[in-house]
């Protein structure tokens, strides 16, 4: 099972702030299943996008050796914040915030996105410019996502793939949670994960969400869907290969 979004890298964003947190987080992430992590600390554009990949990298070496101890691959990326600024940093560099060896780049807004000209414009220069997927973290939190449907169709139909972060499933309103497992019961949410920042207030809670999925979708159901997050995120590594 893949978490595709956590601030487990300690030191480097909001997340893990030390690394002893990290290796907890994994520790319970592994008692739940889950034998990939996306590793995916914040990044913003107004900051040196190479000092942040130089922290990444420092962060990343810290807890390198828990993976084979608690038998999960790793996947370092980031979660950037689509901003014009993005846009005018390097090519290559950008691409080393996707997903490791892949074109996706986890991608987020500020709450309040109207999902306008300007954002669409944005999302379609990371696409067409730059050959990014863009994932789009946690719709949920768009007001303008979850009340027009038509937006959210309009961006996958654009190429961007939809992540959910599980504890969503439980936690809203009945309706928005209803939503959610449609969106993915319909397979315009591809993607789902903790977004876990710690052992505390955001901890990574993976199976309790992922046994409510099973509940109304099935099991059959959710082994396709996890099957189907492995073969996205392994074609796009391809593409990057070929
Ligand atoms: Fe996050």
């Amino acid at each position: 099972m893949i978490d595709a979004h956590t601030h487990i890298l300690p030191e480097i964003d909001d997340g893990a702030p030390d690394v002893s947190v990290s290796r907890a987080m994994l520790e319970r992430l592994a008692v739940q299943g889950v034998t990939v992590a996306c590793l995916t600390p914040h990044y913003s554009p107004s900051d040196s996008l190479e000092d942040f990949l130089l922290l990444r990298e420092k962060s990343f070496r810290k807890i390198k050796d828990f993976g084979p101890e608690f038998n999960i691959r790793f996947s370092l990326g980031s979660e950037t914040f689509l901003t014009a600024e993005l846009l005018s940093k390097p090519k290559e560099y950008i691409e080393q915030l996707c997903l490791n060896g892949t074109k996706l780049l986890l991608v987020e807004f500020p709450y309040t996105c109207a999902f306008g000209d300007r954002t669409m414009y944005f999302i379609e220069a990371l696409i067409c410019d730059f050959e990014i997927k863009p994932v789009l973290a946690h719709i949920e939190r768009y007001k303008a996502l979850m009340s027009n449907e038509s937006v959210l169709d309009e961006l996958i139909d654009k190429g961007c793939v939809a992540q959910i972060n599980l504890n969503s499933i439980r936690r809203g309103t009945f309706i928005a949670k209803r939503k959610l497992l449609r969106f993915i019961r319909d397979g315009k949410a591809r993607f789902v994960g903790t977004d876990c920042h710690n052992m505390t207030s955001r901890p990574p809670e993976y199976k309790t969400n992922i046994d409510i999925i099973v509940k109304k979708l099935g099991e059959r159901f959710v082994r396709d869907f996890h099957d189907s997050m492995e073969r996205l995120i392994a074609a796009e590594r391809s593409d990057v290969n070929a």
